[in-house]
């Protein structure tokens, strides 16, 4: 596998393999949307099966959910599901108070609503994504497709009067057309450089109209597992404060990799 895996995926493995271990028999889990959260879907899927756990699994995005089906794990609704004890998920760029960027998958509201949802929000990433100052990926805000235009001036003028650096929101495309996410809107990135305010920059993006919900994560995220190429783990918890490094072995022959 090592042979394979670039070193990031190595990293983005590690992680995910760290988080699965935090899983325990019974629990109804979330699982997120991404390059890093499909990983942890496959390791969760391998030690559902080796000990034979029972799990209920809400997704974040219809990709993940058919991931996960696929792989033999139980996928219900949210609704379905109801309250969920640990989500598990990546991110795009983190800071030292675990305030997080998402979205770069185009999954942000329904994994925010996901998170929400659950006792406990672990992130899973390596090391690249952790920032002093959030802003510098751009940040998704999901907008409903009926006037976005009119949405996306609204917000850069709102922008004006932001702590940012940057103030253009640009439409996400898939090829020719715009973007459409599972629940059917679009997606504006905004090129903001640096967020001096997070918290006052969501709460002004959620009131314009049109906007559905911006990718900014704040107070959701309980911990983060930052993974390393040669296979280090550390674990930090933003309640306890605790730091805690591991390692993880990688084996060839792990039932994950066999479709890889
Ligand atoms: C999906 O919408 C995102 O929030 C992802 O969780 C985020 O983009 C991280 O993705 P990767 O794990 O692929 O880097």
């Amino acid at each position: 596998m090592s042979l394979q895996l670039t070193p990031i995926d190595r990293a983005k493995y590690a992680a995910a393999r760290r988080a699965v271990d935090l899983v325990e028999d019974g629990m109804k889990l979330g699982l997120g949307t991404g390059s890093t959260a499909a990983w942890m879907i496959r390791a969760l899927a391998a030690r559902a099966q080796e000990e034979n756990l029972r799990l209920t699994c809400a997704a974040t995005s219809n990709r993940s959910a058919d991931l996960a089906a696929e792989l033999g794990l139980k996928v219900v609704t949210l609704d379905q599901a109801g309250w969920l004890d640990l989500t598990i998920d990546g991110a795009d760029e983190f800071d030292a108070e675990l305030t997080l960027i998402k979205g770069g998958g185009g999954a942000h509201l329904m994994e925010k609503i996901v998170a929400a949802a659950s006792d406990r929000m672990v992130v899973i990433t390596d090391a690249s994504k952790e920032v002093k100052t959030l802003g510098n990926f751009p940040l998704p805000v999901e907008v409903i497709p009926f006037g976005w235009q009119s949405t996306r001036m609204l917000i850069e003028e709102m922008l004006n009067a932001m702590d940012v650096m940057g103030t253009q929101a640009t439409l996400r495309m898939n090829g020719e057309a715009p973007f459409v996410t599972d629940q059917g809107n679009h997606i504006l990135d905004l090129g903001l450089g640096r967020i001096g305010n997070p918290r006052q920059l969501s709460l002004a993006l959620n009131q314009v109209p049109g906007v559905v919900e911006n990718g900014l994560f704040i107070d959701i995220c309980d911990a983060v597992v930052i993974g390393y190429g040669d296979g280090r783990v550390e674990m930090r918890d933003i309640a306890s404060g605790s730091v805690e490094h591991e390692r993880i072995v990688f084996e060839e022959e792990d039932n994950i990799f066999r479709d890889i």
